[in-house]
């Protein structure tokens, strides 16, 4: 009869669903890195609220060499954004890295449109680490304009992960909003 009950007990054990168990702690334990660039503070903020929603640790992509008012006038043909954005080989440079880039496996990337698109440093920011296997996703502030074709060109810039299309928030959009969105990559 005991030896009954064990093999019962062992058989049991077996069949409790660990693969499953595994795999709900790892989401649970799943970092995120919220990276973001704002040349006049509107995507800052919207990074920040949504780094604060959902807990994850903030970056700023900061130019090694800030945008003046003039750089940014995008009026003028000549003007510092104005010539990168007519160049895709265009990198600015980032003053700072990401500590360890390698821990997170969910990186949101916020910034202003430029011209339909991704400013360019954020094509340096995707250059500059190892994307393989992570999740990145997009999002964006702007005058009106939405992603345009921002995650797509993410996506060559970094082929081994899996860049969303992403989405384009006005200035004033909420922190539960902004959680909301987030949560089905958490
Ligand atoms: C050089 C430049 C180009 C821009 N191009 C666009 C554009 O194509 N479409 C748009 O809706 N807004 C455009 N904007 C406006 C910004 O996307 C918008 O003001 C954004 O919210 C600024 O974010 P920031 O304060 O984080 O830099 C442009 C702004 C600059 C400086």
């Amino acid at each position: 009869m005991k030896k009954i009950l064990s093999l019962i007990l062992v058989g049991l054990a077996f069949l409790t669903p660990n693969k499953v168990q595994a795999e709900e702690s790892d989401m649970a334990n799943k970092k995120v890195l919220v990276a973001y660039f704002s040349a006049t503070g509107t995507t800052a903020g919207v990074a920040e609220r949504l780094a604060t929603s959902i807990g994850a640790d903030l970056f700023e992509i900061k130019p090694q060499q800030p945008y003046s008012d003039a750089d940014l006038d995008w009026r003028d043909k000549q003007s510092r954004s104005s010539v990168e954005m007519n160049d895709l080989a265009s990198r600015p440079e980032i003053a700072s890295k990401v500590e360890d880039m390698g821990k997170y496996q969910v990186v949101f990337v916020g910034f202003p449109i430029w011209w339909y698109r991704e400013p360019s440093i954020i094509d340096t920011f995707m250059e500059a680490y190892d994307f393989s296997g992570k999740t990145v996703i997009p999002f964006a502030t702007s005058g009106g304009s939405p992603m345009g074709n921002s995650g797509a060109n993410m996506q060559k810039l970094a082929p081994g992960a899996k860049v969303d299309s992403g989405k384009r928030f006005s200035a004033g959009v909420s922190a539960e909003e902004l959680k909301e969105w987030a949560a089905k990559w958490l």
